[in-house]
C-alpha cells in the first residue's frame, strides 16, 4: 500500500479492519498472558510486555509512517528515550544538541553521568563545533530538531556524514514535527524518538513514547531493551494513539496553517523581541530547514521584554490553555523557563538563549484569527 500517499496511508494500512472480525477500529488486547499448547510451542505472542498484538499494530503503524523497520512503544516520550540511550554502554560518549528537551537534559547530566557514560552539549547549528565535540569513545548523535524551546535547526544530512565518518549512530526526536512533515530516516538517521503525548496523538489525553529504528540491527538490539526495561505502552494507551494517528495530517496542516499566520503577527508586534519560528523566512536555520521537513511546524516561541511582561500577558490571554505540553487540539501557551526546562540550571539555560522573557506557543485547532485577537487584547493590557 505504499505508494499512497501519507495522507492515506495514516488510514488505509495494515490495520485498515481486524482480519477476524472486520472491525474497523483496532480491538484492544487486554490479556497479559497467552495460552501454550505446551512448554514446546511458542504462539506469537506470549506475554505482553515481549508483544502484544494492539501495541504492536501501533508500532508497525509508526513503522511505516517513518521508513523504519520496527517501531517500538512505550509508556512516555522519556521512557522511549531513556531506553534508547540503553543501547550505550559505560566509558561511552554521547553528543547532545545544546536546546534538547529538559527531560533529556536531566537523564544525560544526573542519570546516565551515574553510569559512566560521558556527554558534550552542542550547538547543532555548527557543524564544525560538533565534529570537535566527536570524540574516540562517541557512539551517539543526539539531534533535536527543530529544537525544543528556541526552534533551532539543526542539518541532519550533515550530522549522519559526520556520525557514519566516525562510526557512530545519530538518534534524533522527532516529537515537533511527527512523520507527517519530517522523516529523518530518510536522511539516514538510525533512531527517530517520539513523544507522542503530543501531535502524533493530538488531544492531550496519553502519554506515550514511540520510537523507530532504520536498520535490524539496532531493532533488535532495542526489542532487547525494551522487553528487559519493561517500560512499554498500555494497551488502552495504544489504541489512543492509532485513533490520534488517523487524524495527524489534517490536525498538522490546520494548526502549521495558523503557527505561520501568528508567528507573522508576532514578528511585526512591537512588543515581541524575537519570534522563532523555522517557517519565517528570516529564520536562521529556514534553508536548512525546508530542505528536511515539509512545513515550519505549529510550535513556536517568542521573546518579551522579561518576567514581568510574560506574567501580565499570560494572566490576560484567554483562549490557550497554559499549561506544559504541546501538540493538541487546543492550543497552548509554556514558559519554558519554569516548565519544560525547569530541570535546567539558570546559567544553563541563560547560555542557550532560554531568557525569561520567553513563551512558547502549540498551536491548536483554534481560528487563528480568534487567536491572534486574544493575543492583541492581551497586549493591550
Ligand atoms: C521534544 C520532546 N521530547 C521528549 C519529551 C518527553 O516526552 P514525555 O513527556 O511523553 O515523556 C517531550 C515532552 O515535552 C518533548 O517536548
Amino acid at each position: 500500500m505504499s505508494h499512497y500517499t501519507f495522507q492515506t496511508r495514516l488510514l488505509h494500512n495494515e490495520h485498515k479492519f481486524d482480519r477476524a472480525t472486520g472491525a474497523v477500529s483496532v480491538p484492544i488486547q487486554h490479556a497479559s498472558t497467552f495460552h501454550q499448547a505446551d512448554f514446546d510451542s511458542f504462539g506469537e505472542y506470549d506475554y505482553s510486555r515481549s508483544g502484544n498484538p494492539t501495541r504492536e499494530a501501533l508500532e508497525t503503524a509508526i513503522a511505516e509512517l517513518e521508513g523504519g523497520v520496527r517501531g517500538f512503544a512505550f509508556a512516555s516520550g522519556m521512557a522511549a528515550i531513556s531506553t534508547a540511550f540503553l543501547l550505550l554502554s559505560k566509558g561511552d560518549h554521547v553528543v547532545v544538541t545544546e536546546d534538547v528537551y529538559g527531560g533529556t537534559f536531566r537523564m544525560v547530566t544526573s542519570v546516565l553521568n551515574r553510569f559512566g557514560i560521558e556527554h558534550t552539549f552542542v550547538d547543532m547549528t555548527d557543524l564544525d563545533a560538533v565534529a570537535k565535540a566527536i570524540q574516540p569513545n562517541t557512539k551517539v548523535i543526539y539531534m533535536e530538531t527543530p529544537s525544543n524551546p528556541l526552534l533551532k535547526v539543526t542539518d541532519i544530512d550533515g550530522i549522519v556524514k559526520l556520525a557514519r565518518a566516525n562510526d557512530c549512530l545519530t538518534f534524533l526526536d522527532n516529537t515537533f514535527l511527527t512523520p507527517y512533515l519530517q522523516r529523518p530516516i530518510e536522511f539516514g538517521v538510525d533512531l527517530v524518538l517520539h513523544s507522542a503525548t503530543k501531535f502524533l496523538s493530538g488531544h492531550s489525553d496519553v502519554l506515550a513514547g514511540l520510537a523507530v529504528a532504520k536498520d535490524e540491527e539496532l531493532a533488535a538490539k532495542l526489542y532487547t531493551l525494551q522487553n528487559s526495561f519493561g517500560a512499554v505502552l498500555g494497551v488502552q494507551d495504544c489504541w489512543l494513539v492509532l485513533r490520534g494517528l488517523k487524524t495527524l495530517s489534517v490536525r498538522m496542516e490546520q494548526s502549521q496553517k495558523g503557527a505561520a499566520e501568528i508567528a507573522h503577527y508576532l514578528a511585526a508586534h512591537s512588543k515581541v523581541k524575537n519570534v522563532y519560528y523555522p517557517g519565517l523566512a528570516d529564520h536562521p536555520g529556514h534553508a536548512i530547514h525546508f530542505r528536511q521537513a515539509a512545513g515550519g511546524g505549529a510550535v513556536l516561541s517568542f521573546e518579551l521584554e522579561g518576567e514581568d511582561a510574560v506574567r501580565r500577558f499570560s494572566a490576560a490571554v484567554q483562549i490557550p490553555v497554559f499549561a506544559v505540553s504541546l501538540g493538541a487540539v487546543e492550543s497552548i501557551l509554556s514558559y519554558p523557563p519554569k516548565m519544560s526546562h525547569a530541570a535546567m540550571p539558570d546559567a544553563e539555560r541563560n547560555k542557550r538563549g532560554i531568557t525569561n522573557g520567553l513563551l512558547r506557543l502549540s498551536v491548536g485547532l483554534e481560528s487563528p484569527d480568534d487567536l491572534i485577537r486574544d493575543f492583541e487584547q492581551a497586549f493591550q493590557k
